[in-house]
């Protein structure tokens, strides 16, 4: 018996089947087109891409294992979060979807929060609505396309679409659904709120379901493009960091999950709705019935790193960087890296952020460019872990994972700065395994997520703070923190000189 996990992410869809006891026994990974970016801030994907890329990548994992599709007893869909894809009345893919990192939309979120006032938001999506989530994105077709805005039926999320084309049916779950702005966060329902105030259609939204329910089953069409036996239930699955942070376990309260990718995310689980009023990390329904989570998001945690490879050391291994690193004194001799090379969403909000070394004297050595890199990506991790924690958050251990986590020494100064037990996991599949084990569940496998995952999920190593450098970086930290704000003012002239002069 198996079951299959899908994840339609950015870069590609992986399909990832795991047999009873959560071994992974086959991955395959169908690449996607290039994110199109026709202007500055503008990235559009085709949602029919996702869908065959699904096909591609559910064939190949059973091809891969050799497994008829007889034996998966469940599939999971998770994806890629924020997404608008607009379907008309006969079903139809209307425009290409505008994805997660667009940011056109501010004048719509400007228009939001003069037309519902901002507590109100805050009130009926327990966050406030950034260019990022999917309510703007819709708003702005509705004031520039308003000829396909007309034709729209039906509103979905990436693997919802995903779910469409392979189950026929309109339906997401309470992860994902966190993430339009138009979700009532803390009643796991549509906030009609919302979509009355702005004069939008309710029954352009799909069915919303908890994260392991059945949502529907593969369809006879669906099957015969994938190798999947007709019938098979589909279950909600997550938006990819709820998804991810169930592959991680972070399924109860005390442990949280790091993930140092392109972008570095913060995520606890939370037994209630606890949500920050100034909107500095996100509050979500967790992919766990009648559960939640708090996420702070990094924009430039990795991106740091392979900006500095590819501007400064082109050609030189992260390995090399790494032993490089390794080599300077902890705190790089009063170096700071404000990663802000992408704005930031936690803690300041601000897309117009600008990143930076602060202390550079005729001492430092390359190698202390890089160690500060580390560290000021550890101290923005801090800043959310920060937020959580001043939410009434316990945290005793840290779980690491993405591309960052795989180096000793990352882990040992994320270790160091947060002051945390830093711990990885045997599997590494995040969003794709999560979905899996949702599934699992979702079939009755196991009678909650958080049994999946303590019969699947195993610690391999874990790094304990070392007390002399948590305190050095404590220090450290205090000085970090008040960068941002000194700086602000100096930035913001320079960036309207900037525009001046184009
Ligand atoms: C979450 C977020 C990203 C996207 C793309 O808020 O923007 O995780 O889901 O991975």
């Amino acid at each position: 018996m198996y079951w299959l996990g899908v994840d339609t992410g950015t870069g590609g869809t992986r399909a990832l089947l795991i047999d009873a006891a959560g071994r992974e026994v086959a991955a395959v990974t169908a690449p996607h087109e290039e994110i199109r970016m026709e202007h500055p801030l503008w990235a559009e994907q085709r949602p029919e891409d996702w869908a065959e890329a699904a096909v591609l990548a559910i064939r190949g994992a059973l091809a891969q294992a050799g497994v008829s599709g007889r034996d998966v007893r469940g599939v999971g869909l998770s994806g890629q979060m924020h997404g608008l894809v607009m379907l008309d009345k006969d079903h139809a893919v209307i425009r290409p979807s505008l994805i997660w990192c667009d940011q056109r939309s501010q004048p719509q979120v400007d228009f939001i929060n003069a037309k519902l006032g901002r507590d109100k938001v805050l009130e009926s999506i327990a966050n406030p609505v950034l260019t990022g989530f999917t309510l703007p994105k819709l708003l702005w077709v509705r004031d520039h396309e308003p000829r396909r805005f007309e034709r729209m039926r039906k509103m979905l999320l990436p693997k919802d679409y995903v779910r469409y084309r392979l189950a026929g049916e309109f339906a997401t779950e309470v992860s994902d659904a966190s993430g339009t702005a138009l979700l009532d966060v803390v009643h796991r329902r549509w906030s009609f709120d919302m979509v009355d105030g702005l004069g939008l259609d309710r029954a352009m939204l799909p069915a919303v379901y908890e994260s392991s329910e059945v949502t529907g089953t593969v369809s006879a069409h669906a099957a015969e493009l994938t190798g999947l036996a007709a019938g098979t239930p589909v279950v909600g699955g997550g938006g990819d960091q709820a998804a991810s942070a169930v592959g991680n376990g972070i399924v109860e309260p005390g442990i949280v999950s790091c993930t140092i990718g392109t972008s570095g995310v913060v995520f606890a689980h939370t037994d209630s709705a606890a949500w920050d009023p100034q909107g500095r990390v996100h509050t979500f329904c967790h992919a766990v019935r009648d559960k939640w989570h708090v996420m702070g998001v990094t924009q430039g945690a990795g991106l740091s790193l392979q900006w500095f490879r590819n501007q400064l050391a082109p050609g030189v291994s992260y390995d090399e960087l790494m032993r490089e690193a390794a080599a300077a004194p902890a705190g790089s001799q009063g170096l700071f890296w404000l990663p802000y090379l992408m704005g930031e969403r936690t803690p300041h909000l601000d897309a117009t952020a600008r990143g930076g070394w602060i202390g550079l004297t005729a001492k430092h050595t390359r190698a202390d460019l890089i160690r500060a890199v580390i560290e000021g990506v550890a101290y923005s991790l801090k800043d959310c872990l920060a937020i959580i924690e001043g939410l009434g958050v316990p945290v005793d251990t840290v779980r690491a994972s993405g591309g960052g986590a795989r180096s000793p020494l990352w882990r040992q100064i994320l270790a160091d700065v947060l002051n945390r037990r830093v711990a990885t996991l045997e599997t590494q599949e995040g969003s794709a395994y999560g979905a899996a084990l949702l599934a699992m569940t979702g079939t009755g496998q196991f009678a909650s997520v958080a049994e999946a995952c303590a019969a699947t999920i195993r610690e391999a190593v874990s790094i304990d703070p070392r007390a002399a450098e948590a305190a050095s970086y404590a220090a450290g930290y205090e000085t970090y923190r008040a960068l941002y704000p000194a700086l602000r003012h100096a930035a913001s002239v320079n960036r309207t000189r900037l525009s001046e002069s184009v």
